[in-house]
């Protein structure tokens, strides 16, 4: 295993769609593995491959987010197959938008199918922090991040912020 660079806001690279995983193989798995431990190394609560510059419909995530007992879950190629009507707000973050947090409103709960760690076809059940924190991961394979659910005022002073921060750390 191995931790990887995160990629931050506004790199280009954010903004790819990601493609379906043809087949869940080892070096998918090691990819996996690669992405929990960087997740948990950050630390964070969940993380996309694209968010490690991989184009791949991959999630990490680990909302128990218990450094005893750790409980890792991954999703490759999920699809929301149902979402609620009823709303929730979360105040939410981003490895790639480091240091800033907005509150957003997604479904409040939603049902997911999805390919497992051995490639095995899943359907679960999601509400509360579990269902919004998929719904930010997914939103990174389609090249969206939460910030994108802001007003433009609100993402462009962010973004400039983030572009004045990462050169005052390449000074
Ligand atoms: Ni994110």
């Amino acid at each position: 295993m191995a931790i990887r660079p995160i990629l931050t806001a506004p790199n280009p690279i954010l903004k790819q769609v990601s493609k379906p995983v043809e087949a869940v193989t080892d070096d998918l798995r090691a990819l996996m593995d690669d992405m929990l431990e960087t997740m948990y190394d950050a630390p964070g609560i969940g993380l996309a491959a694209i968010q490690v510059g991989e184009p791949l419909q991959i999630l990490v995530l680990d909302v128990a987010h218990d450094e005893d007992e750790p409980k890792p879950q991954y999703f490759v190629n999920p699809e929301i197959i149902w979402a609620s009507e009823d709303l929730s707000t979360y105040e939410e973050g981003c490895l790639s938008v480091p240091e800033f947090a907005a509150e957003v409103d997604r479904p409040a709960a939603i049902r997911l199918r999805y390919l497992d760690y051995d490639g095995k076809e899943q359907e679960m059940h999601a509400d509360g922090l579990l269902a919004t924190c998929i719904q930010h991961e997914m939103d990174h394979l389609k090249g969206v991040l939460f910030i994108d659910h802001l007003s433009n005022v609100k993402r462009n002073m962010i973004v400039r912020k983030l572009i004045k921060a990462s050169k005052q750390a390449a000074e």
